[in-house]
This record gives C-alpha cells, sequence and structure tokens, in this order.
C-alpha cells in the first residue's frame, strides 16, 4: 500500500513542478526518435562493413526519413540555440546522403569513412543539446 501511495505522490510531483518537459510534445518526439537514430546506426554500420548495399540503403533512409521532425523537435539543453540545432540536423541529413550515395555506388571503401562523420554529428549535438 505504501508504494501505492508514493506512486500518488511521484505522480503529483510530475505534473506540477515539472510539468514542462515531459509534457512537451516537441520534447517528447524528439526523445521518441532517438533509439531509431541508434538502431539505425548501429545497422548502418554492420552494412557497410558487410558491403550490404541494400541494408545500407535502408537504415541510411530511416535517418533520412526522420530529419524532419528533428529539425522541428525540441532538445533539453541550450533550447534557445535553436539555429544551431537546426544545422546539425541538416548536417547529419548530410552525411546520411552521402553514406546513402556511396553505398548505393558500391563504394564502401569510402563509405564507411563517412560513417564515422556521420556518428560524428551525432555526438556534436549530443555534446551540446543533450
Ligand atoms: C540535432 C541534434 C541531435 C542529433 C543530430 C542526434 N541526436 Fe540523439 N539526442 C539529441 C538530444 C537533444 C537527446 C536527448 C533528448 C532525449 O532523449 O529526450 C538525444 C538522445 C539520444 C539518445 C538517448 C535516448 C534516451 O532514451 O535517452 C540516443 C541513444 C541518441 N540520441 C542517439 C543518436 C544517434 C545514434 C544519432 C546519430 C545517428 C543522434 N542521436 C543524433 C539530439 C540529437
Amino acid at each position: 500500500m505504501g508504494v501505492v501511495a508514493l506512486g500518488g505522490v511521484a505522480a503529483a510531483h510530475g505534473t506540477g513542478a515539472h510539468g514542462g518537459m515531459e509534457h512537451d510534445p516537441q520534447m517528447r518526439k524528439l526523445h521518441a526518435m532517438m533509439p531509431m537514430f541508434s538502431m539505425a546506426s548501429a545497422e548502418l554500420e554492420t552494412a557497410l562493413e558487410k558491403g550490404d548495399a541494400a541494408a545500407a540503403d535502408k537504415e541510411s533512409g530511416k535517418i533520412l526519413a526522420a530529419i524532419p521532425d528533428l529539425k522541428v523537435s525540441r532538445p533539453h539543453r541550450n533550447v534557445k540555440q535553436k539555429k544551431g540545432f537546426v544545422k546539425l540536423a541538416k548536417q547529419l541529413e548530410d552525411r546520411a546522403t552521402e553514406v546513402r550515395g556511396l553505398s548505393q555506388k558500391g563504394d564502401f571503401a569510402a563509405a564507411r569513412p563517412a560513417f564515422r562523420k556521420l556518428e560524428a554529428t551525432c555526438g556534436e549535438c549530443h555534446d551540446r543539446y543533450r
């Protein structure tokens, strides 16, 4: 019973003092899309290692499909520096496009280092906005 009571307190607290973050739809959207980025980039890396053009196309396509949502989502930190955030989303788009183009051509020797740059963009945005 004590657990139920505590849960009630936690819920009340959540909708009260911290009402902003969890209930901001643009922030929720960002949070919901990140695990997909994580999965897709891991699958993409494997595809590039194997030289699997079809899988590389599919996974880079997943990242690219989410970019419009990423651009309009809201980060946790430095929320006011929205320009830089959109710029990094665009950079992710450019790098995913590059990886996709190179793997479509079967140029995996170039696609692999291009993927490293894509990953660096994930890290750059996290350093500043996560
Ligand atoms: C334009 C900015 C930006 C880019 C680019 C970006 N992220 Fe994120 N990411 C964030 C922010 C902000 C958070 C924290 C927000 C959240 O999870 O609610 C985050 C959180 C995450 C998390 C943690 C999710 C969780 O449940 O806490 C993972 C995993 C992640 N990102 C993976 C990636 C990968 C992989 C890439 C690159 C393919 C990437 N992100 C690119 C901004 C970005």
